[in-house]
């Protein structure tokens, strides 16, 4: 195996895989060799990591016999979509955590991982530890997913708990999210919103099967956000939170697209998010419709994908979401709300997801069946954010 970058959440990886050896060679049946890490620069100090391992031949280390399964933790899109392409033609499995990638070519790796039959996992993309794109990939994809809508990035919602709890300043909390690893190399990716646009579109896709970017996000960040709005919605006993909103809008004619039938329970839908008018848990009059409908009319008019702070009061489980952690409400039509809520960001919460990635990976290379490949079917138009179900 190979580890492409070794900041943060590589440096992680390279721990447990050191720490916890025995207990993954016992679960995957054969050993996790790391045969190299490529790097930029072979001078900086890494705490842990034998030197000896380091290369800054990214692409003699991601096509070298010895190597059956790159792990992606560079971030950005290049190097990291050529070394990545040029693992899976190698015929090499991949996990990424690279959720910029993702979110603006993603078609291109799924389609190589399609041509070459590699795997391709990225469950460490969004929302750090929670296991949420593999219960939408495999779990869900029985059902008929209407909304996904959270917290997904963690820097930003540590800068809004610190302005909300004890009135730090915006650079403040922005220095101690970077000092604490929660931010990107780039922190403009937080705070405009460019990471959860990323997370959302990637979560759209899974989610409702279609092609989605992360151009297609409505997005805006927290930069504007000041300390008078974080008092202001104190005062009316709300909070500030930067959310993800991933939803199917219904046909217009609300006949036949079976939309927010799960929505009701007011998990949700109702909640006020920023507004209690619990739009998207009344339009259920249509629920249940749309199963004699075609999929076109029972997959609505399209989806909406955006990104924006939001005040929300503090009696919704989402005001509870404290620091770094990450929360996401899945509603789908048979399994109804599900929340998912954990570490959203940070080296080690990063590093357990991708080390959950590598078992499956491995297992799948032990056992010679491959994981599950991303097939988008539908082509639902994204919209723009006037056209949404709820308004928040
Ligand atoms: N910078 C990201 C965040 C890291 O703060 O959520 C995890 O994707």
């Amino acid at each position: 195996m190979a580890l492409l970058g070794c900041g943060v959440v590589g440096t992680e990886v390279v721990r447990l895989l050191r720490e916890q050896a025995d207990d993954l060679t016992a679960r995957v049946g054969a050993p996790l060799e790391l045969a190299g890490i490529a790097v930029r620069r072979m001078d900086r100090a890494r705490e842990g990591v034998d030197p000896a391992l380091l290369t800054t031949d990214a692409q003699g280390l991601v096509t070298s016999p010895d190597v059956d399964i790159v792990i992606e933790v560079i971030g950005g899109i290049e190097p990291a979509r050529t070394l990545t392409l040029a693992a899976m033609k190698a015929g090499k499995s991949v996990i990424t955590a690279n959720k910029a990638l993702l979110a603006s070519d993603g078609e291109t790796l799924f389609a190589a991982a399609r041509e070459y039959g590699a795997d391709l996992y990225y469950e460490a993309s969004v929302a750090g530890a929670i296991p949420l794109l593999r219960p939408l990939r495999e779990s869900l994809v029985g059902d008929h997913v209407h909304r996904v809508l959270g917290i997904v990035n963690g820097t930003t919602n540590y800068i809004l708990d610190q302005m909300d709890s004890r009135d730090a300043g915006f650079n403040e909390a922005l220095e101690e999210a970077q000092a604490l690893g929660y931010a990107e190399a780039d922190p403009t990716a937080d705070v405009e919103g460019f990471d959860a646009a990323a997370k959302a579109a990637i979560l759209a896709q899974l989610a409702f099967h279609t092609h989605v970017t992360a151009a297609d996000v409505h997005r805006e960040g927290i930069t504007e956000v000041t300390a008078a709005d974080v008092a202001g919605a104190k005062a009316m006993d709300s909070v500030v939170k930067l959310l993800a909103i991933c939803e199917r809008v219904p046909s217009a004619t609300g006949s036949g697209d079976g939309e927010a039938g799960a929505g009701g329970d007011g998990a949700t839908g109702g909640n006020g998010a920023t507004g209690g008018d619990g739009a998207a848990a009344g339009d259920g009059a249509a629920a249940g419709d749309g199963a004699a409908g075609e999929p076109g009319a029972r997959n609505g008019r399209g989806v909406s994908v955006r990104v924006y702070p939001a005040m929300i009061p503090r009696s919704h489980p989402l005001a509870s979401v404290r620091e770094a952690y990450n929360a996401v409400f899945v509603e789908a039509e048979s399994a109804g709300s599900l929340m998912f809520y954990g570490a959203g960001a940070g080296g080690a919460p990063t590093a357990s997801a991708i080390l959950g990635d590598l078992v499956a990976v491995a297992r799948n290379l032990v056992g010679g069946t491959p994981g599950p490949v991303e097939v988008t079917y539908a082509q639902l138009p994204v919209l723009p954010m006037g056209e949404t179900t709820t308004r928040y």
